[in-house]
């Protein structure tokens, strides 16, 4: 019996992985810690919760004394860590809170695992959970590699490189078993409607404007989230400890370029006539420090882990639209309340 912790499995990612985990490791026993912000969604795990390898936890990462005390009742054998604050436009106007989660919650995680692992390292793994953005803005041309210096250019990516080093620092001054993986732009179902895709299919329906920052032409790698959660059962199971693994899915965009698809697959899906909800495209003020572009160079991960992309991204993509079209009362729930007073500050204010 192993004893695993995932932090923030009640968000985007960490529900598909939390899940992936409870289904293909009965033996395993799964605890979920998440302190369930605006991000964090029970509804997203309903289906396991009755599953008697997963526990739910709400807490917060950035309480010291609780996050010690979890630890010490425990006896955690290994942390797949992915609660963070992860949205680029709330790290512009509320850079504190990403520096309190993202960079203080780590290191009380890797305090606890220091503290209660330090008479046994064996058998035991601290897994961070990064993004492609702490190398900052790629060109026209190049791309991610694991060598690719730090350069973050937004609070967020900031926080993130911020909490990566952490851990690094960790393996190297206290030999914490640590790995690290730095993922590029995950879409597909349960991901919080203040992303591009999910905002975009959510206004789609409602015949809204679809706000695209600038001219639309910057550039991100979108992998579907089901196949990241692949990627971190292969990495938490057989990645070399101090290593770094890029993931992403081969797989570049333009903005404007994708959310055309997405108008065109949602005319189909709703019986609209072509082209009618690209009319919905408004152009709106850019993004502050906008990144021009990733990519990720993931032939590391495919090369050393046999890991690889499963889906095509029009399969991909179609498979999310049915998954919001089919849970709209997912959608309505998390789009009442703050929701509201986001989009408003965000978009009209
Ligand atoms: P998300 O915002 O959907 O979910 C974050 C989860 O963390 C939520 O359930 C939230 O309640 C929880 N949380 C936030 N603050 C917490 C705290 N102080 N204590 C405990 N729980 C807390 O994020 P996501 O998109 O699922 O991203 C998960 C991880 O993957 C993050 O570390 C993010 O940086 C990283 N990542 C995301 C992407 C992406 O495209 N979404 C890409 C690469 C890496
Ligand atoms: P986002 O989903 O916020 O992810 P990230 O900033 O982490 O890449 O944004 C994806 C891209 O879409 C990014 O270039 C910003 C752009 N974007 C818009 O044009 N309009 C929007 O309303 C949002 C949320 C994003």
């Amino acid at each position: 019996m192993r004893k695993l912790l995932i932090t923030g499995g009640a968000g985007f990612i960490g529900n598909h992985v939390v899940r992936l985990f409870v289904n293909q490791y009965p033996d395993y026993s799964i605890f979920n810690l998440d302190a369930l912000t605006y991000a964090g969604n029970l509804e997203n795990l309903k289906d396991i919760e009755q599953a008697s390898n997963y526990h739910f936890i709400k807490g917060d990462i950035t309480n010291e004394a609780f996050i010690d005390r979890l630890f010490g009742e425990h006896q955690f054998d290994g942390v797949i860590h992915l609660a963070a604050e992860s949205h680029v436009d709330r790290s512009i106007s509320d850079p504190l809170a990403f520096v309190k989660t993202n960079i203080l919650g780590t290191v009380n995680l890797l305090n606890s695992a220091r503290k209660h692992w330090s008479n046994n390292y064996d058998g035991k793994l601290f897994y961070h959970i990064s993004t492609d953005e702490v190398y900052g803005s790629l060109g026209d041309s190049g791309f991610f590699k694991e060598t690719t210096s730090y350069d973050p250019q937004s609070p967020y990516s900031a926080s993130k490189a911020s909490s990566d080093h952490f851990v690094r620092a960790y393996a190297n001054t206290y030999k914490l078993p640590v790995v690290i993986s730095n993922c590029s732009n995950n879409y597909g179902p349960n991901q919080f409607p203040e992303k591009l895709l999910p905002l975009c299919i959510h206004n789609i329906r409602n015949n809204k404007p679809l706000p695209i920052y600038g001219k639309g032409d910057n550039i991100r790698d979108w992998l579907y989230v089901i196949d990241h959660a692949r990627a971190i059962d292969k990495i938490f199971h057989h990645g070399k400890r101090e290593e770094t693994y890029n993931i992403g899915g081969f797989n570049e965009w333009k903005n404007l370029d994708i959310v055309e698809l997405l108008c065109d697959i949602m005319d189909k899906k709703l019986g609209r006539q072509v082209g009618q909800s690209r009319t919905l495209i408004t152009f709106v003020k850019d993004r502050a420090g906008h990144d021009k572009r990733y990519a990720i160079d993931a032939s590391k991960i495919k090369e050393e882990l046999g890991w690889e992309p499963s889906l095509q991204f029009e399969e991909g993509l179609e498979k999310t639209v049915d998954w919001y079209l089919n849970n709209q009362k997912w959608l309505d729930h998390v789009t009442s309340g703050d929701y509201q007073n986001y989009y408003q500050k965000q978009y009209q204010g």
